[in-house]
């Protein structure tokens, strides 16, 4: 075994070194504090990896991504999202009886369960979709209360996770702008369900633009799995303490709701919006990136890590000019968008930091190209990556390593004091 030499006050210690299918060296320190005394510091753990994983393969210096073994090329614009989802979560793709099979189940599962139909009545009418999403996917288990015993059907909830949350996206959309909520059909696809439950109108027959599905096919396979991004990790935090999946999945939302993570969607538009309102001048908004003293950050630039570029971003920008175009769309965010892309990709200060375009920077304008208003670009988000929180929580609860997720820490708070007797009034 390869092993690395660790040298403190003049004794050597030896620490084994891992490696993965893709030969990614790893220093093994599980039994670090035990032979040295030690712990490492690692904020963010940027330099830490949680576990072992064979769902999600990424190389961020060569803008790889691949879903169990298929490049993302491959699959986003090419198969259907259910399809996908399967392969990651089941590890290959179904046969076409499975694949219809499935679909079949993820429509007939995907009905809330008529008595949690009531809770969108008694959210508040400022009540952001996340907060309502992440709200109503941990309330499901508290409807199956066997969840996690000898005979719980684990598929079942697999089907009940990617079939209703779409459902409850699409609900919080109708009960926002008091329209009647539309069921799924058993006749759609996975993405055609969730455009026509959130735009049919009662009065005709609503079909789904071809386009549209296609379009929102690819960007929920986009968005699928990351490895060990901070939702997924989350998940994993949560699922390793043996909560159930329900409640897992839940953290994850709150997680991605965040504005440096999938959060970051919606402030992308916001800031282009931003910019738009200000005559345009997106190279002001490029030196206000830069500065020290300026919070403003480029949402949808830099990644922890890509460190040459998101693959996903390059999909998606060749997407957006398609499908707007196909729609006869202009977008005027878009032409900002492309010169910020510009503008950043030149100046030194974004390329000394590795900065390039993420997933988030160019999703927002195929969302809004879908009619999807934009406090709803984080849920499309979460619609997408349910598939990977899935299969993340799937592997851990097999994972013969699964220990429950306790960090260290530094400790630089007072050291010991002793407490004088204070008589308060
Ligand atoms: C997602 O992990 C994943 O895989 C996530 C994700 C997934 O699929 O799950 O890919 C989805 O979350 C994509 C990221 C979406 N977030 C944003 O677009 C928000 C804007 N980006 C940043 O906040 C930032 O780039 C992060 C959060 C994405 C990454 O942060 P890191 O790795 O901690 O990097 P950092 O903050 O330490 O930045 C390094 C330097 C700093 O400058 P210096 O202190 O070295 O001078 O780069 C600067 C930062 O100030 N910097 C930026 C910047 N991002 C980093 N400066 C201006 N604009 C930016 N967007």
């Amino acid at each position: 075994m390869k092993t690395a030499k660790l040298i403190l006050d003049d004794k050597e210690y030896e620490i084994p070194v891992v490696a993965g299918t893709e030969n990614e060296p790893a220093l093994d320190i599980r039994k670090l504090r035990d032979t040295t005394g030690l712990i490492t510091y690692d904020p963010g753990y940027a330099n830490t990896g949680s576990c072992k994983s064979g769902i999600t393969f990424i190389d961020g210096d060569r803008g790889i991504l691949r879903y169990r073994g298929y490049p993302i090329e491959e699959l986003a614009g090419n198969v259907r999202f259910s399809a996908a989802a399967y392969l990651l979560i089941y590890g290959r793709m179904p046969s076409e009886a499975e694949f219809m099979e499935w679909r079949k189940q993820l429509t007939l599962n995907s009905f809330i369960h008529a008595s949690q139909v009531n809770f969108f009545d008694n959210y508040s009418v400022h009540a952001h979709p996340m907060n309502i999403l992440s709200a109503m996917v941990s309330s499901i288990s508290s409807f199956y209360p066997h969840i996690g015993g000898e005979n719980d059907n684990m598929d079942q909830h697999i089907h009940r996770l990617i079939g209703q949350v779409k459902t409850i996206a699409a609900f919080s959309y109708r009960k926002s702008v008091g329209l009647p909520y539309v069921y799924p059909r058993t006749d759609h696809s996975y993405s055609a369900n969730f455009l026509r439950m959130m735009f049919a109108t009662p009065a005709e027959e609503y079909v789904v633009p071809k386009v549209m599905e296609n379009a929102l096919d690819m960007l929920l396979i986009l968005h699928m799995d990351h490895e060990q991004n901070c939702s997924t990790s989350t998940v994993r935090m949560v699922a390793s303490s043996m909560s159930n999946i329900y409640a897992s999945v839940s953290a994850g939302i709150n997680a991605l709701w965040g504005r440096l993570h999938g959060g970051a969607n919606e402030a992308v538009l916001t800031m282009l919006q931003r910019i738009a309102d200000d005559g345009s001048d997106y190279k002001k908004y490029v030196e206000m990136a830069k500065r020290k003293d300026d919070p403003f950050k480029l949402m949808g630039f830099g990644h922890r890590v890509y460190k040459n570029f998101d693959p996903r971003s390059k999909i998606l920008k060749k997407a957006v000019d398609d499908v707007l175009t196909e729609m006869g769309i202009q977008d005027p965010l878009l032409d900002i968008a492309k010169n910020l892309e510009e503008v950043a990709l030149k100046d030194d200060f974004f390329i000394e930091r590795k900065l390039y375009p993420n997933v988030d920077f160019y999703s927002g304008i195929l969302y809004r190209a879908l009619g999807i208003p934009t406090e709803m670009f984080t849920v499309l988000f979460a619609i997408g990556r349910m598939p990977g929180w899935i299969a993340h929580w799937l592997e851990m609860s097999k994972d013969p390593d699964l220990r429950i997720q306790r960090p260290r820490q530094v400790y630089t708070g007072e050291t010991l004091r002793h407490y004088e007797k204070t008589i308060y009034p």
